[in-house]
């Protein structure tokens, strides 16, 4: 839960705000966006990390909202599309502090962010690198670039979100020598400036151990092109990837520990290559927003089937499902669920909360235990949904994506107004109306 949710009376509150009062006046289903827990984790990371540069990894969620406050609060920003840079353009973060990722940036995605003045493109593939030296030549000016290299770890997390090992799309291998042949090729680019070397090892990750193993090496490579090439680079960006707690059984690091444990890595690295210390950057997305967003919805049905065995679980079906967290069906996440809008001393009973949609794998919350008189009308919170929910949600069934409301000091505001029918329909130019 973000830091300013209570429970009175069996009533959960966000930023000092009735979840029930909220869905009075926003509707259900709705993201709530806790302003207070978000700015401090953000501020906590930008602090732990003095000295790194931050960069919030956009792809988690995004919105001109939270990119002012990122602004305003002095991260950085990652984003990994046209669309998300379009966001930042709007916000008016600023362009110098941005890195632009993806193994597959279009041309004219290249083209958008040179005119735009980006801080640094994160170069994934042989080709990309000629792409970016052509538009950055026609365009006048240079662009700053990292290389986005493959430490060929293991990070031990959902195979879809690790992205270390080699057998995977990103980056260039260190092991097999591209990743040395990727930092000549920038070197001899016209208009592109090198500053260093950029690793990613996964996501949800809380052994810390994949990060030490994938720095070391970056940290050798480094150190190599320095030794063979005579190039120092200036930085070095170990991407993101830091766990949060989904429930009670994940035990997450504080952002001091994480910040301690790699400047100590670096560190000793850097005096055992005797090398200078690159200014060093991280990406958390997740760890920043994961846990400053909740979702509230509406119960519509419960229903009751028998387990082998004799047991009984309840069914109960709330107004969104994988549209708006598909997470648990995607990589079989864990979430928690709780009833939001009443107290209830009816005794607890195992229970799966599921979506609306038309598939068995629609389901929020596999289990939980609820008051067995949880029914129609209730509203159920699922917290820890601010990552990766609203970012990848879908209008699977013709669903209409949930607002994100904003929360703080007992007001609310809309960060990202709720989908309309008109918008569904703004796209099927079929039959004109
Ligand atoms: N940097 C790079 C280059 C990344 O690819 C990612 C995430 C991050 C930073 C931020 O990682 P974070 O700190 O948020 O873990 N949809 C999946 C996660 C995919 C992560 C993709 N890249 C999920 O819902 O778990």
């Amino acid at each position: 839960w973000s830091r300013t949710a209570a429970k009175t009376d069996g009533v959960l509150s966000v930023g000092g705000v009735p979840l029930p009062e909220l869905v009075r006046e926003h509707g259900s289903p709705a993201y709530v966006l806790d302003e207070d827990d978000f700015r401090a984790r953000a501020r906590a990371f930008r602090d732990a990390f003095a000295g790194y540069d931050v960069f919030y990894a956009g792809k988690a969620f995004l919105c001109t909202t939270v990119a002012r406050w990122l602004a305003e609060d002095g991260l950085s920003l990652d984003v990994c599309s046209g669309g998300e840079l379009a966001v930042a353009e709007r916000a008016g973060f600023p362009m110098d502090r941005i890195g632009f990722h993806g193994n597959n940036k279009t041309l004219g995605e290249l083209e958008r962010a040179v005119e735009l003045g980006v801080g640094r493109v994160i170069v994934d593939s042989f080709a990309e690198i000629e792409r970016l030296a052509a538009v950055t030549t026609e365009l006048g000016g240079t662009t700053g670039v990292l290389v986005r290299v493959t430490a060929g770890v293991e990070a031990h997390t959902h195979e879809y979100i690790a992205t270390a090992h080699e057998d995977q799309k990103f980056g260039f291998s260190i092991a097999g020598g591209d990743a040395l042949e990727a930092v000549r090729r920038v070197l001899g680019s016209p208009g592109l400036r090198l500053l260093g070397l950029h690793s990613h090892i996964g996501s949800q990750i809380f052994d810390t151990s994949g990060f030490e193993v994938a720095a070391r090496r970056v940290l050798a490579l480094h150190a190599r092109v320095g030794a063979e090439l005579g190039v120092e680079m200036p930085e070095m960006d170990l991407g993101g990837g830091f766990g949060i707690a989904y429930t009670t059984q994940d035990d997450p690091s504080e952002p001091e520990q994480l910040a301690q444990g790699m400047s100590e890595i670096v560190e000793h690295e850097c005096r055992a290559l005797g090398i200078a210390q690159p200014r060093l950057s991280i990406e958390p997305g997740r760890a920043i927003v994961g846990p400053s967003m909740c979702t509230v919805y509406e119960v519509g049905t419960v229903k009751e089937v028998s387990l082998d065995g004799g047991a009984r679980r309840s069914y109960v079906s709330v107004d969104g499902g994988m549209s708006d967290n598909i997470r648990t069906a995607l990589y079989d996440a864990d979430y928690s669920a709780t009833l939001a809008s009443r107290s209830s001393g009816a005794p607890a009973a195992l229970a799966r909360v599921v979506g609306k949609h038309c598939e068995a794998g629609d389901i929020v919350v596999k289990d939980e235990f609820l008051p067995g008189d949880v029914r129609p009308g209730d509203l159920v919170a699922v917290p820890g949904t601010g990552a990766y929910c609203r970012s990848m949600a879908s209008n699977y069934n013709h669903a209409l994506r949930p607002p994100v409301i904003g929360v703080r000091d007992g007001k609310t505001f809309t960060v990202l107004r709720r989908e309309t029918e008109a918008d569904l329909l703004a796209t099927d130019v079929g039959v004109s109306s």
